[in-house]
């Protein structure tokens, strides 16, 4: 790719509208655009990292696991009556309809979809665990949308879903997430630390949020900094093994977010050398929530008695676009932008020195062709080689 070719709008003066850092920086790098209040058009060097991103998302949901799917952006108003978040949601939830007077809503999460597409088909505790998730637009209608991408109305989200018989497996679905998101995170050079959470209106009742430490950020919490240097489970880890080692190292280090905060406990077990209380940016959060959304939808499995129960349910969120900004916020310096290399919009950058010189022209031309990356190509011949012993002839 030629600079010379590249859809680059940077600006030179600082945006007025830009509070934040990162925000400000990714109008100055041509990264993003507002199109309306918190929702934005990406740029082709935002959307470089923005799908970077969503990769290693991606990749670390599959190692543990979970099963992409895609679940449409709209979805029927009477499926969320079922659950009765319909009227629960209130002026959040961008409510639509379309040309035959049927009331949809622009999804700003999917527990209602998911757990009917699973009522659909799964009958036996036999086909669990099971953990689909999707990586798809989200709107929520914020009161303030604000800091660029970090709180927008439209923004791009990884929601996981699992299901399971009971509560002990469900909280082994629950670990699972917890060690795809520790790797996740540091993956992308962020240090995200899993903190005790308020469940809000998913409901249920235990999850973490994941936070980056930044004065930025719009939680406030509360941590003991030996948190700060615990290990990143390898890429080695087995997620079908006991995670529940890893699970008691991290949580047994005071870290949590102002709402659920004790101030005894924090007083009690955390030194006085080791206290943190600052600020962060949430970039993912789990949550337990047990049988409310299969209770209240007959999401019904038959367990090994025979008899039918409604299966143990959890989400897991990650912010995908919200980390673009996350990443800048922990990663820069009065220069500009210092990217972690796993989510760099570009590896290296050819720079000629000399140009119109024949040798130099040409050396860059071809760094610039070594440098790109090839397609794999896929061979359009007919075998030439017997056909498979089993394969029988036309009829
Ligand atoms: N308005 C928003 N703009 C950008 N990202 C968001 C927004 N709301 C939530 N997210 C991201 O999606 C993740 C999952 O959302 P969730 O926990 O359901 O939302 P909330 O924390 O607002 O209740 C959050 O951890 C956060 O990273
Ligand atoms: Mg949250």
């Amino acid at each position: 790719m030629r600079l010379s070719r590249f859809f680059l709008p940077i600006q030179k003066e600082n945006p007025k509208e830009a509070e934040i850092v990162s925000h400000r920086l990714m109008l100055r790098a041509g990264m993003m655009r507002q199109e309306a209040a918190g929702i934005y058009a990406w740029l082709p060097l935002g959307f470089r990292v923005l799908k970077k991103i969503e990769q290693i998302v991606r990749e670390e949901q599959d190692r543990a696991g979970a099963l992409e799917l895609l679940m449409p952006t709209l979805q029927l108003a009477d499926l969320w009556r079922e659950s009765g978040r319909y009227d629960a949601y209130g002026p959040e939830m961008l409510r639509i309809s379309d040309r035959h007077k049927r009331e949809l809503l622009y999804g700003p999460t999917n527990e209602e979809m998911i757990t009917e597409i699973f009522r659909a088909y799964v009958k036996s505790y036999k086909s669990l665990p099971l953990n689909l998730y999707h990586i798809q637009w989200k709107f929520r209608d914020e009161q303030r949308p604000r800091f660029g991408v970090m709180r927008g109305r439209e923004f791009l989200m990884k929601d996981a879903y699992s299901f399971d018989i009971d509560e002990a497996a469900a909280r082994r679905s629950y670990n699972r997430m917890f060690v795809a998101y520790l790797r996740t995170f540091a993956r992308m050079g962020l240090k995200a630390i899993p903190m005790r959470a308020e469940t809000g209106p998913i409901g249920g009742d235990l999850s973490h949020e994941f936070i980056v430490l930044a004065e930025t950020g719009e939680s406030g919490v509360y941590c003991d900094s030996d948190v700060l240097n615990l290990p990143i489970p390898g890429d080695d880890v087995d997620y079908d093994g006991d995670l529940t080692g890893i699970i008691k190292q991290w949580t047994s280090v005071y870290a949590a977010t102002e709402d659920v905060h004790d101030a005894a406990r924090f007083e009690r077990e955390v030194p006085a050398d080791k206290k943190v209380h600052t600020r962060g940016i949430e970039v993912g959060q789990i949550f337990y929530f047990g049988t409310k959304y299969s209770d209240a939808m007959k999401a019904l499995v038959a367990g090994p008695d025979g008899a039918d129960v409604p299966i143990h349910g959890g989400s897991y969120g990650v912010g995908v676009s919200r980390l673009v900004g996350a990443i800048i916020e922990a990663c820069h310096d009065d220069a500009g932008i210092k990217w972690p290399e796993a989510v760099a919009p570009f590896k290296a950058v050819i720079l000629n020195l000399k140009q119109g010189s024949d040798d130099t022209d040409a050396a860059a031309k071809s760094c610039m062709e070594n440098c790109r990356p090839r397609a794999s190509m896929c061979s359009m011949t007919t075998p030439t080689s017997a056909p498979a012993r089993n394969s029988r002839p036309p009829t």
